[in-house]
């Protein structure tokens, strides 16, 4: 009988501690709770991506790894986040600084370096690296702006920003400078639409970003030239 009662005690408690965690995350990843919500079409509940969504809780253990890291606790910052990547498949550095709403979908291969910054309202989709680009030190990864969109697979390499409301494409790599409310696809990638309006790399020598489709575009227009003399 009072192993009946301590047992029942026992899971009292840990039914009163998994509901005060619940309580706790609510309110501290409300946004970010909301965030996925709005942006995850399958996204059915609060408790669901409350509990299931492993983007939400890659971010909640880097919000504790960033606490250490920035009391100088290197070692147990890393663990924290190390111990995140096995559970969640995705890697953020500790030192990276996340601003609010961010939502990482799906977000196995997610890769954020130690001094990439992230503003307000970003989504990251699956396979999304914020990375270096060698072995240089110091401000070495990007700096994304607020709500931003990073397509599956899509790469964004060093000391680069990429401005307010712009989209990178599912798979592009970026090296370069990204302006404010441009779409971003391929590799390098190369802007085609700036401020809600197509780009046409064909006429737009300002906002390329790809030099084998100039030197493609240098050598038609010396055809085009040959032909008319020959
Ligand atoms: C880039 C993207 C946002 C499309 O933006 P858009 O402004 O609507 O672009 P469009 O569809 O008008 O395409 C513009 C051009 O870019 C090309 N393009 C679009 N997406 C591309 C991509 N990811 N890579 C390479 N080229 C791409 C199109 O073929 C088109 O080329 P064209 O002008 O020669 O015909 C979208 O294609 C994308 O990549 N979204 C990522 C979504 C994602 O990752 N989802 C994951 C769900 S799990």
């Amino acid at each position: 009988m009072t192993i009946c009662i301590l047992l029942l005690k026992i899971l009292a408690i840990l039914f009163i501690l998994f509901f005060s965690k619940i309580i706790i995350i609510s309110i501290f990843f409300y946004r970010e709770i909301q965030a996925a919500r709005a942006k995850d079409p399958a996204a059915k509940s609060f408790l669901e991506v409350l509990l299931l969504y492993q983007g939400l809780h890659a971010l909640i253990s880097h919000r504790i790894a960033h606490f250490f890291y920035k009391l100088k606790l290197f070692f147990l910052a890393r663990l924290i986040s190390q111990f995140s990547r096995h559970l969640t498949g995705i890697e953020i550095h500790p030192g990276a600084q996340i601003g609010k709403g961010l939502f990482i979908d799906h977000g196995m291969g997610v890769v954020v370096g130690e001094t990439a910054i992230i503003g307000d309202n970003v989504l990251l989709y699956q396979g999304v690296t914020l990375g270096g680009t060698g072995l240089e030190k110091g401000k070495r990864h990007p700096t994304i702006g607020n709500n931003v969109v990073i397509g599956t697979g899509a790469k964004v390499l060093g000391n680069i920003t990429v401005g307010d409301n712009s989209y990178i494409g599912a798979n592009a790599v970026v090296i370069k400078d990204v302006p404010p409310n441009s779409t971003v696809v391929g590799v390098p990638g190369r802007i085609t639409k700036q401020d809600g309006k197509k780009i046409d790399i064909s006429l737009d020598h300002i906002h390329v970003l790809d030099p084998i489709m100039q030197n493609i575009e240098e050598l038609e227009k010396r055809i085009d030239k040959m032909e008319r003399e020959g």
